[in-house]
């Protein structure tokens, strides 16, 4: 949420700020401004709404200098007006800062600062940090210091303690022209390293044809850059030497190619995704042979993870974390850990079992999912995890991590034992998809391998049906190409039939309630349409009040353990006159839908992997036909790094 850029070397600052901030628009897009630093001293402009308007500011006004700092925003404290716009400035107007994340106890500090006579021209938590290091930088020059970078290094050093919450943060000050300070505690910042000069930045898209090489930055550490070098230290002032570490294939360049948004072009890399995600967990057929059913694992698993062995053992009970998207990954994932492996499973809204976990059992295996990894509230909740089973003497109780991610370099992948990569690319637009796939697919590596080595599974699949299902998982890819191809087309030329639409209702059940959950969060996300999601036995219960001629109903009905109840609960909906989207295989059974949405029959058990493409398509084309900002939807940001 919010996204930071900062520069110093020898290049011009700005175009290159503005290019960072291009590449991290997706943290946050309701504001934007930059600060750079000559001989002349400090230029600031900023810019309400997106990037493009301060980039018209930036060609009419420029900001020379080649050191500067620039920031994206998606407001929490303060409407997204230029006022509260990023850089905060020091009542002289000679320090700049930018910050992503909260100052919790911003009043206090503000209310201090203003006792003392302190103007404020902002909203923003942030802007108490300017003024708070103004004073510190004064006090330090009474005692008869000279400015330079490490005078303002130091006076971040000593103001960082009087600041409760998470942020990072990057510093100017036109005192210190050729010295850039840069911190972070419980929020992403991470230092790009060039050829005598650094980009530093919230995430590694602003670093794309910049450098390969970074160093991400650890909580509590502090840094000094100028063009001759870093220094890094730790929250206690020490200073610390890292090796930095060198970002792998593509995976921080965002380019749209043909497609008309990110998002669309995200759903059509799914066969990609799970083309890769087969290729590299799922070993050929043939190493197979060996497999056999009998209480320990085979020799040459069905599905090769790579996880230690000592994460499963024993294994009792899990529990997902998530958000949003995330959390409906898990709820599949759970259906799958229950009724694959026979491994009680429970999914939380990370936000809520931070202030209401379950009492602690032992043997538990706590997964945090996080296509971003730097979700605040599931980091929040798998911290606390960690840090009460770290007080239980008892070892059955002991903390035991996974991270399911699209980012192991992110702070989920230094908080948690070990991390399942679902190695989906860069997804830029904000609404989750590819990733969304990529972590269905981390839960049927995880189901299949548990069930695996525990010699079979439960509910009457044994090895052999597990075989069945890995053979059928091995088709994905194939019958996803087909699958996305077919219903772009279908959506799009369905799409105009929502252009009065206020509310649909999506339904499912068993295996398919979270992809309902899913379409309906989709939809409102991107196309601004009310929806909701329901287990469709529900809706009797009370929501089919709702429905009328004017509400559509999409309900996925596909064959298995709930078929032919989908199905009444479809026809309950259509004869209170709802239009009824079918999302099902074409059959006689399935013709009572005013529209099919046709997908393939699978087994039931894989079949989200396949229902959540129709649900994926049909908002975007709803969103797009509505002319919306598809990939910037309003008032959401890509990464929540706020609690
Ligand atoms: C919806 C969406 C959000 C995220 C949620 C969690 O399309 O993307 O609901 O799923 O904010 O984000 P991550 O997965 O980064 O923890």
């Amino acid at each position: 949420m919010c996204g930071i850029v900062a520069l110093i070397g020898s290049r011009e600052a700005a175009p290159q700020l503005l290019e960072g901030l291009r590449q991290l628009e997706y943290r946050g897009y309701d504001s934007a401004g930059i600060a750079t630093i000559d001989a002349a001293g400090l230029h600031c402009l900023r810019a309400e709404g997106k990037l493009v308007n301060l980039t018209v500011r930036f060609e009419a006004q420029g900001a020379p200098g080649h050191c500067g700092i620039g920031h994206t925003r998606w407001a929490t404290h303060g409407k997204p007006e230029e006022r509260n716009a990023h850089p905060h400035l020091d009542g002289s107007g000679e320090l700049a800062v930018v910050q992503n994340g909260i100052i919790e106890n911003h009043r206090s500090l503000r209310e201090e600062l203003q006792a003392t006579g302190v103007m404020f021209r902002s909203d923003t938590d942030t802007e108490v940090i300017p003024h708070l290091l103004a004073r510190q930088l004064q006090l330090l020059q009474q005692g008869g210091r000279v400015a330079s970078g490490s005078l303002l290094l130091q006076a971040v050093q000593e103001v960082l303690p009087l600041l409760q919450g998470a942020y990072a943060l990057a510093v100017v000050w036109a005192q210190a022209p050729g010295a850039l300070v840069v911190a972070r505690r419980a929020a992403p910042l991470l230092i790009g390293l060039g050829e005598g000069e650094f980009l530093c930045a919230s995430d590694t898209p602003a670093l794309a044809g910049f450098t390969r090489t970074i160093l991400p930055m650890e909580d509590g550490e502090v840094a000094l850059l100028t063009p001759l070098g870093i220094e890094l230290y730790d929250a206690a002032g020490e200073r610390v030497q890292r090796t930095p570490s060198l970002l792998s294939g593509t995976e921080h360049v965002a380019d749209k190619r043909s497609f008309r948004h990110f998002m669309l072009k995200e759903i059509h890399e799914q066969p990609e995704t799970a083309a890769l995600w087969v290729a590299r967990h799922l070993p050929e057929l043939g190493n197979q042979a060996g497999s056999q059913a009998g209480g320990s694992a085979p020799s040459s698993p069905m599905v090769a993870l790579p996880l230690d062995d000592a994460l499963f053992e024993g294994v009792e009970r899990i529990q997902l974390l998530a958000c949003g998207t995330s959390r409906h990954a898990a709820q599949v994932g759970a259906y799958l850990l229950e009724q694959l492996a026979g491994i009680p499973t429970d999914v939380f809204y990370a936000s809520e079992f931070r202030y209401a976990p379950p009492p602690l059992g032992p043997h538990t295996l706590t997964i945090g999912v996080t296509q971003s990894g730097e979700t605040a509230d599931t980091l929040a909740a798998l911290a606390m995890e960690q840090a009460r089973r770290r007080l239980v003497a008892d070892p059955a109780y002991a903390p035991r991590l996974l991270g399911i991610t699209n980012r192991p370099e992110s702070s989920l992948g230094r908080l948690v034992d070990q991390v399942l990569d679902i190695g989906a690319g860069i997804e830029v637009g904000v609404a989750a998809t590819k990733t969304f796939l990529g972590q269905l697919l981390a839960f049927y590596g995880l189901a299949l391998a548990f069930a695996e080595r525990r010699g079979g599974s439960v509910n009457g699949r044994g090895p052999e049906q597990l075989r069945a299902l890995v053979a059928q998982l091995r088709s994905l890819p194939g019958l996803l190409r087909q699958l996305v191809d077919d219903h772009d087309q279908r959506c799009e030329a369905l799409a105009h039939r929502f252009a009065e639409t206020q509310d649909v209702i999506f339904l499912g059940r068993g295996i398919n309630y979270p992809i309902a959950l899913e379409g309906a969060l989709k939809l409102k996300e991107i196309s601004y349409i009310h929806a909701e999601g329901y287990p469709a036995g529900e809706m009797k219960h009370g929501p089919i009040a709702l429905l009328d001629a004017q509400v559509p109903v999409v309900s996925i009905a596909v064959p298995g353990t709930v078929f032919e109840k989908v199905l009444s609960n479809a026809q309950e909906a259509k004869a209170r006159d709802a239009q009824l989207i079918g999302v099902a295989p074409e059959g006689p059974d399935t013709d009572i839908f005013d529209v099919l949405l046709p997908v393939p029959a699978v087994d039931e058990l894989l079949s989200p992997l396949l229902t959540v493409i129709p649900m994926q398509l049909l908002s975007y084309h709803i969103a797009a036909h509505r002319g919306l900002d598809v990939d910037q939807p309003r008032n959401l940001a890509k990464s929540v790094t706020v609690e």
